[in-house]
């Protein structure tokens, strides 16, 4: 029977305010799209959900189609709360979205209504809870009003299937004007979730400025690139990464030489600050005060509490982040 540690909450500052909001977040959350599947080692992923919580991250993030088969990490979250966790739920934050492909027909992905609640519905089934924390529009649908969609998000909260209304992938305009309608409906936008690391910078300056405006957080996902921003390709590629065993996202020819050139001098430059590339990595998401929380994946105990340990060193010196910006910027 699983005990959490009573070590987990040690560390006050491991937690920051999301936007103008009640909400604190742990500085690294879990996200469970890949290494939660069916076809994953059930032990594995239980063990990773453990670990992270008996570190004090409470903010678990998942999606209607996390897997594979589309729905199955929503299924192993549900087993590993009924197993182990489920007596803690109230210590969590459980995240769900819904705006990928998820069944046939028209109703089955995007924005309406119909399928936003329709998949609320299924995604609770499959967590076994009454309730997620957070739910997510996954992202903007170009044809439906953004009045409809936001008005499910609202209508979600509003009959108690989630205590908060995100977005996820939305750009700068259409985020301000997604919040002003959740505003008005009385159920205003927590947070938003796009993605953001050293090798993917679409976010600056304008959604954060405008999260900044909006009062709105960020929870930053894919913050290692995927595990690009890592040492786990320095030496070829690992039969057991990413890139190697589930090439949906990241495949072996995304990891260049160019690539690798940059990922080793940051590597350099993360040792001189006493950390691991993934440490500094996810410390340089954090540097941004609107980045509430950096939202990992990973497929081994272990890489938890490395990344945890980034936040033992979130200072950067003026030269430390202008040494990135010439590593990245390809210059010598
Ligand atoms: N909203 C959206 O549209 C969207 C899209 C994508 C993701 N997300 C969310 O963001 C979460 C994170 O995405 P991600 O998995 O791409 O994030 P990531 O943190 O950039 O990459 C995670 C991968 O990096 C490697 N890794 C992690 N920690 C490591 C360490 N300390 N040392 C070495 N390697 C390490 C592992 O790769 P190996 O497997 O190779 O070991 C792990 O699977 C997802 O689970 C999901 O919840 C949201």
């Amino acid at each position: 029977m699983y005990s959490p540690a009573t070590t987990r909450y040690d560390s006050p500052d491991f937690y920051r305010r999301c936007g103008r909001s009640g909400v604190r977040l742990p500085l690294i959350s879990l996200g469970l799209w890949h290494n939660f599947g069916a076809n994953d080692s059930y032990a594995n992923a239980r063990a990773i959900a453990c670990r992270a919580f008996d570190l004090g991250i409470t903010c678990f993030d998942l999606a209607n189609n996390y897997g594979p088969p589309d729905g199955s990490a929503e299924e192993t979250f549900g087993k590993i709360l009924r197993d182990d966790l489920g007596a803690w739920r109230d210590e969590m934050i459980i995240t769900t979205k819904a705006g990928y492909y998820m069944w046939p027909g028209p109703y089955g992905e995007w924005g309406s209504r119909k399928y936003l609640l329709s998949s609320l519905d299924q995604s609770l089934k499959r967590l076994g809870i009454p309730y997620v924390d957070i739910f997510y529009s996954h992202r903007l649908d170009p044809e439906t009003p953004l009045e409809e969609t936001m008005g499910a998000l609202a209508h979600a909260v509003r009959s108690g299937k989630a205590l908060y209304a995100g977005l996820s992938n939305y750009p700068p305009a259409e985020t301000a004007r997604a919040a002003k309608i959740l505003r008005e409906l009385g159920t205003p936008c927590l947070i938003h979730q796009p993605r953001y690391s050293m090798l993917d910078r679409w976010v600056e300056p304008q959604l954060l400025a405008t999260l900044a405006e909006q009062g709105i957080g960020a929870t930053v996902f894919s913050p290692l690139a995927k595990g690009v921003l890592t040492d786990r390709y320095f030496k070829g590629i690992p039969a057991d990464s990413r890139a190697s065993r589930d090439t949906r996202f990241l495949r072996p020819e995304h990891i260049t030489d160019e690539v690798l050139l940059k990922t080793k001098k940051l590597n350099d430059l993360a040792h001189s600050r006493g950390q691991t590339l993934a440490q500094m990595a996810l410390a340089w998401v954090l540097r941004h005060p609107v980045v509430t929380s950096a939202l990992i994946g990973a497929s081994k105990v272990q890489q938890v509490d490395d990344c945890v340990g980034a936040v033992k060193n979130l200072h950067f010196a003026a030269e430390e982040l202008e040494r990135i910006e010439s590593i990245l910027a390809n210059k010598p």
